[in-house]
């Protein structure tokens, strides 16, 4: 088998996996690209079969047209969420979309885990003042997890392994999801999504980003939950409307708020900005926020899932080419 990949958004990190990983694929021709793809890195995309995308890359209709004109016949996600696919224009042009469906969700579920405990217990601000020879503890104050009443929204893969962690901490979990886990039904309590707003200590949100969640979390939401609720988003920016959250966070109606992802993080995230002037203002607002942590879309970054990434990627561009694909990595 013979296939030319092209692999958009790649780090170090990345190209070091999929090398591991397409050694036992001898056809796969990979070329690695730094830059995202869209609009004006698809030129880079002639002659190509497939191309390799990540979570920021722009595979709108324009994108697709051109992909297809330049004879790409697969797009190849290496992560869960296809939100930012136009799935219809895929269709239309006749491009496969594959994706890997879980690849360890226990990284994610652990990293909003590692959220909800830091922001609670303020390990982060407590390392510095001990660092700097400051063992005072006023402002480090935190609450007893055990007990509390935990939300979690969506429980599919991710959303099912943070719901038994936090049976494991002791807390009351509630979850909401159009389609019920039966096996975690035994354990959990399913509720509306409304139950979860108005009652929860904590809310965690493992649904993925669609034209039905997009700002999920809106003002009239934010409104309708307990004073001073933790809320954790390790999913998708665009499930929190960012200034109706400034707003709640202004107001003290949010007590504090752990984010992985950002609506707008594909102009700043996976990139080292440190030398530079961030435009985005309600980024920047959110920083000023003693109760919000900033993670950069880093919940999927342990060893373990970058391994399953970089292996189930490769067999899906090689079951691709020989027309094996199966239905379950296949989005499209
Ligand atoms: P999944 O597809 O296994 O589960 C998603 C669940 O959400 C499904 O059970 C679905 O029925 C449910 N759902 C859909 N709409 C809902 C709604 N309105 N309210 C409540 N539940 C709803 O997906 P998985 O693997 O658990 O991933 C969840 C999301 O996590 C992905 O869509 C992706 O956006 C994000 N993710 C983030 C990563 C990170 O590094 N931060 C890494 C991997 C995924």
């Amino acid at each position: 088998m013979q296939c030319k990949i092209g692999v958009f958004s790649c780090q170090a990190y990345d190209q070091k996996t999929l090398n591991q990983a397409s050694e036992h694929h001898k056809g796969a021709e990979l070329k690695y690209f730094e830059t995202t793809l869209n609009e004006q890195s698809v030129s880079l995309c002639q002659g190509l079969d497939t191309v390799c995308v990540f979570v920021n890359d722009t595979v709108n209709e324009s994108v697709i047209i051109a992909l297809a004109k330049s004879g790409v016949r697969h797009i190849a996600l290496r992560c869960a969420g296809y939100n930012n696919i136009d799935l219809k224009a895929a269709k239309k042009y006749g491009l496969c979309v594959s994706r890997v469906p879980a690849y360890s969700p226990h990284s994610v579920a652990e990293h909003a885990i590692a959220l909800m405990l830091t922001l609670n217990r303020k390990t982060h601000r407590a390392f510095n003042r001990v660092r700097e020879g400051n063992f005072n503890l006023n402002g480090l104050m935190g609450f007893t997890l055990h007990g509390k009443r935990v939300g979690v929204v969506g429980t599919g893969h991710i959303g099912k392994a943070t719901a038994n962690i936090l049976k494991g901490f002791g807390c009351t979990v509630l979850c909401c999801d159009p389609q019920p886990d039966s096996s975690l039904a035994a354990e959990c309590t399913y509720t509306s999504f409304d139950d979860i707003l108005q009652t929860c200590d904590i809310i965690t949100l493992h649904c993925p980003l669609n034209d039905d969640t997009f700002h999920l979390i809106d003002h009239h939401n934010i409104n309708q939950m307990k004073d001073g609720v933790m809320l954790i988003n390790t999913s998708r920016g665009a499930l929190i409307d960012t200034k109706a959250m400034i707003e709640g966070l202004k107001s003290e109606k949010i007590g504090s708020l752990g984010i992985d992802v950002y609506e707008q993080e594909a102009s700043l995230f996976f990139t080292d900005h440190s030398m530079d002037i961030i435009h985005d203002d309600i980024f920047e607002r959110l920083q000023t926020f003693p109760n919000v942590l900033i993670t950069g879309h880093q919940g999927f970054f342990t060893r373990e899932a970058m391994e399953e990434i970089a292996t189930t990627t490769l067999a899906n561009i090689v079951h691709f080419c020989q027309g094996t694909l199966s239905e379950h990595n296949r989005v499209i």
